[in-house]
């Protein structure tokens, strides 16, 4: 059984103006389907060929041998939540229990948006900010390149990706513009309370 490009969870042109189709369609189309396919290319015959994305993270993550294989498992896991983390007219601040949690673990919403902020703008180099659940307790993490939090233990909730691939179309070098964008007009905080629900059941 082979791993599948997932659809997109809208249009490509749904997220305009803050994404544009043509950074949709180069990094839906090319970028994550690339990683699917070098998945399955590379996993193909193989015991780990019908794993779950997750456990193909987990059995790979600490073998330098099979690097490759890690990489394009944890990025096609990666950009799944990363198209699950936007929708048009998103961003603001989220409600409920995940608004709960995030003013229990942050302080408030506006102290988390600083911290977020600052993890994606500040990785250095391609990678991911994340909010994860750990332990019980809201965090939010950046990764360098493919590192994914699922290989850590933690459940990420929300992505952002900011490898260049993600906004140089739209935003040239200005990745905090992106990151103001994703927080501001993009972020699906009704898909993140959904994971939070989901992980607080496990
Ligand atoms: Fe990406």
């Amino acid at each position: 059984m082979a791993f599948d490009l997932p659809p997109l969870p809208y249009s490509k042109s749904a997220l305009e103006p803050f994404l544009s189709e043509r950074t949709l369609e180069f990094h839906h189309g090319k970028h994550h389907k690339a990683y699917v396919d070098k998945l399955n290319e590379l996993v193909g015959g193989t015991n780990l060929a019908t794993k779950s994305l997750e456990a193909i993270v987990a059995a790979t993550v600490e073998t330098k041998r099979r690097t490759e294989i890690f990489n394009n498992a944890a990025q096609a896991s990666n950009h799944a939540l990363f198209w699950k983390s936007m929708r048009p007219r998103g961003g603001g601040s989220p409600s409920g229990e995940l608004a709960q949690g995030i003013q229990r673990d942050f302080g408030s919403f506006d102290k988390f948006r600083k911290q977020f902020t600052e993890a994606a703008v500040g990785q250095f180099g391609s990678g991911w900010a994340w909010l994860v659940l750990d332990n019980g307790e809201l965090k939010i993490v950046k990764s360098a390149d493919a590192m994914t939090p699922i290989a850590y233990g933690q459940t990420p909730l929300l992505a952002c990706d900011v490898w260049e691939h993600a906004y140089s179309l739209d935003y040239q070098n200005r990745r905090p513009d992106f990151v103001a964008a994703f927080l501001d007009h993009l972020a699906n905080w009704d898909a993140a309370s959904v994971n939070l629900h989901l992980a607080d059941k496990d």
